[in-house]
């Protein structure tokens, strides 16, 4: 085995690049926060200024941290000291670092609930039940039992067990399989939902423009998901970059990428809208939605424990392929810049979320109910955090880095593979990041923060 720089890996194919970095993307942000974001702002209309952003700046931010991750074939802080020695650019990179603690432990809280309802599911704990019922059920799993703190520690468990065997063995080895397991029971539940009676109804909600719901908050809410959708603004995609092989084409990586999440997204709105109407349920959404309305409505469609069982894997397997590769910034800069081993950095980093994690898991247990802040509870402020401020800011600093100080010709060299592509985009793409990007996401960090009202 050549191994490309030191003791440093790399993702053996392309199919491999694609796989993990698209596995990053699709998860819990698409099957979940995207229908119903979608619902509640005006559907096709939502989606025209989703798809604009993913365009003009999920795409150039994804680039961004592509360009800078390959080049300097390090984890995020690694990579901004190596690129901008003795700058505080290398900022940028521990608040990534940061944010990925913070995602971590409220994502996989998330993610921990899966597997109880994946438990649930095959037990029949969920047949017969009503919506209240539930509802119910969902409450007292979630405040007054440690079931949660259980199943947090064994997706922990998991995600660590994958992330131990490293680049190729375990990121690549994992996400070519899980992924299109993941696409086909996205199909399967796609062609139930459609077929079932009345399910026009919820593709015409889903895809009916309503431009009157497009009010500031509803665009700004489009360009929060991108972001959390497309994992940028964190890292992330800086450290997988970091293991793409010199040769692969990073425009073409993106837009599959870009592509394959947008995708999922929409496959899953397809495949929830047309239930919840064909059993006049109503699309009073919100975090309910997965863990409430569906398992109600799966108990009343022919198969249903089965499409429930379907379903929760289908979350839990989104969910994983997404916590491999946030863990995984953190097991990068523990390797790199602890000198830790990769076993020893896996475990400590887990251990270390896993307090923040237990924090963000009991957030509704008595024990922890009272710790709020702004009215939010653990959970909640993790959430609210890092999605609405740590990553728009890092992505904002990210483009102005590749835009204003690493520069036009160094980031054509790393686009173009030192000129063996063409690459007639680069003018475009630099426009994009030198004033388009940087002044969206001024307005949303802005807006996240509370300095700006729109
Ligand atoms: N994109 C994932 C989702 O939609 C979540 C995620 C993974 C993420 N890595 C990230 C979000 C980095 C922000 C930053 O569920």
């Amino acid at each position: 085995m050549e191994k490309q720089q030191g003791s440093r890996e790399s993702f053996a194919t392309k199919f491999g690049v694609i796989a993990a970095t698209a596995g990053s993307a699709v998860g819990l942000g698409n099957i979940w926060r995207f229908p119903y974001l979608t619902g509640e702002n005006g559907g096709a209309a939502f989606l025209v200024v989703y798809l604009a952003f993913v365009v003009a700046i999920g795409i150039p931010v994804m680039l961004s941290e592509f360009v800078i991750g390959r080049s300097a074939r390090q984890n995020p802080y690694g990579a901004f000291r190596k690129l901008a020695p003795g700058k505080p650019w290398y900022l940028v990179g521990l608040m990534g670092v940061a944010a990925a603690f913070m995602i971590l432990a409220f994502y996989t809280t998330v993610a921990g609930w899966t597997l109880e309802y994946i438990y649930q599911a095959i037990t029949g704990g969920l047949t017969g039940k009503s919506g209240p019922q539930l509802s119910d059920m969902y409450t007292q799993f979630r405040d007054g039992s440690w079931r949660p703190v259980i199943w947090f520690f064994l997706f922990m468990g998991m995600t660590s067990g994958i992330i131990v065997f490293g680049v190729k063995k375990g990121i690549e080895k994992s996400t070519v399989i899980l992924m299109p397991v993941l696409f086909i029971i996205l199909v399967i539940l796609g062609i139930r939902s459609l077929t079932l009676p009345g399910a026009m109804e919820g593709i015409r909600f889903l895809f009916r423009p309503d431009f009157s719901k497009i009010d500031s908050s509803a665009i700004l809410a489009a360009l929060g998901q991108v972001f959390f959708s497309m994992s940028i603004g964190m890292g992330t995609l800086i450290t997988y970059a970091s293991y793409f092989p010199k040769k692969d084409n990073l425009l073409g990586t993106s837009f599959s990428v870009a592509l394959t999440d947008t995708f999922v997204a929409l496959l899953a709105g397809i495949a929830i809208f047309p239930a919840v109407f064909s059993f006049h349920i109503e699309p009073g959404f919100g975090p309910g939605l997965v863990f409430v309305t569906l398992p109600g409505i799966f108990q009343q469609m022919p198969g249903g424990s089965f499409f429930a069982l379907l379903f929760f894997v289908l979350l839990a397997l989104a969910a994983l392929t997404s916590t491999i590769s946030v863990l995984e910034v953190i097991v990068a800069f523990f390797t790199e810049e602890l000198k830790m081993s990769r076993k020893a950095a896996t475990w400590t980093a887990a251990g270390t979320v896993s307090i923040l994690g237990l924090m963000s898991t009991l957030a509704w247990n008595p024990l922890m109910k009272g710790i709020t802040l702004f009215g939010k509870n653990v959970f909640e402020i993790l959430d609210f955090t890092s999605a609405n401020i740590l990553l728009p800011a890092g992505g904002f600093f990210i483009v102005l880095f590749v835009a204003w100080f690493f520069g036009r010709e160094k980031a054509s060299a790393e686009l173009s593979n030192d000129g063996a592509l063409k690459a007639g985009y680069i003018p475009f793409y630099m426009f994009l990041i030198r004033f388009i990007a940087p002044v969206a996401l001024a307005i949303i960090f802005l807006n996240g923060i509370g300095l700006l009202r729109l």
